[in-house]
């Protein structure tokens, strides 16, 4: 197997119990995500999609099977030290209760650039923390460092989430309903900041109820249904023409859904076109 083709993450057997008198969260969980994709998990409320998010990221751990992040398994939290690669970070629902709001931006973002490269000098920090303002469209990045969680609107606070996320330069990131909190009209550039991630090589597991927006961001659709993958393919294919009945509903309910996937169906059927008249 050459470096390329080894995935970027495995579960293989993974379950998770929380209560031994309640069904599993999760069970029977086999997936491999290769380097570089954006996969949704989707599936409805207590379907188990945090669940496999938090066991990513080391927030919590599963009562059987494996997995691995960057080939190997996630460290719990609780265990980590200072300066230790973490190859997976999350991006939360609501930043807001993970943001402290009497410290900086700038200050923040240094705080978490400090854990992961502790050798750092304080040019090194500042330029670090520049550039991860910049990179998730928080330009110019002087104009924010000062800021407080309070001084800024929603989407841009979920911006500096996602900031903090990649201060340790993480090759996962796993977003859980990143954009369920925010103003309609911002969710749209919050994905499509995620989608940028995707081209610079990071993997990301992006988690939500809103196929719509699955359809949108997704290379690979994962179903979760009461704690099992019912349903695993391109969006295309597993929104588009859904084989599980659960997934059917899950369609169904969502308004609009055929509309945005059918900007990819005409993409196609243009495409077919056009080769018909070049014969
Ligand atoms: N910390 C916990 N303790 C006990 N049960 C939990 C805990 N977290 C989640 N669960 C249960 O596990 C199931 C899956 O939850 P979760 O992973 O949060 O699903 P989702 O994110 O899809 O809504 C639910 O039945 C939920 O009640
Ligand atoms: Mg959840």
């Amino acid at each position: 197997m050459t470096a390329e083709s080894t995935p970027m993450i495995v579960l293989r057997g993974v379950e998770k119990r929380y209560r031994r008198d309640a069904p599993p969260a999760l069970a029977g969980i086999d997936l491999e995500i290769a380097e570089g994709t954006i996969v949704a998990v989707v599936g409805e409320s207590g379907s188990g999609k945090s669940t496999m998010g938090r066991m990513l990221v080391g927030l919590t751990t599963p009562t059987a099977g494996e997995i691995e992040v960057a080939g190997t398994p996630p460290e719990p939290v609780s265990r980590r030290r200072r300066g230790r690669e973490r190859p997976a970070q999350m991006v939360f629902q609501d930043v807001y209760g993970s943001l402290n709001p009497s410290q900086s931006i700038g200050f923040q973002l240094a705080e978490v650039h400090r854990v992961a490269h502790p050798n750092a000098s304080r040019a090194e920090r500042a330029d670090a923390v520049t550039s991860l303002l910049e990179r998730v469209g928080l330009r110019p990045a002087d104009a924010y460092l000062r800021r407080r969680p309070d001084d800024l609107s929603g989407g841009q606070r979920q911006r500096v989430g996602i900031a903090r996320a990649l201060a340790t330069d993480p090759r996962v990131i796993v977003a859980d309903e990143p954009t369920s909190m925010l103003d309609v009209s911002v969710r749209r550039e919050i994905l499509d900041l995620l989608a940028g991630l995707r081209d610079d090589g990071v993997t990301v597991v992006y988690i939500t109820h809103d196929l719509l927006s699955a359809g949108y961001l997704a290379d690979r659709v994962v179903v979760l249904h009461r704690g099992t993958i019912v349903e695993d393919g391109e969006p295309d294919q597993v929104l588009g023409a859904p084989q599980h009945p659960y997934t059917q509903s899950l369609a169904a309910a969502s308004p609009g859904l055929q509309l945005e996937l059918g900007h990819d169906a005409l993409a196609a059927t243009d495409a077919a076109n056009d080769e018909q008249d070049e014969r």
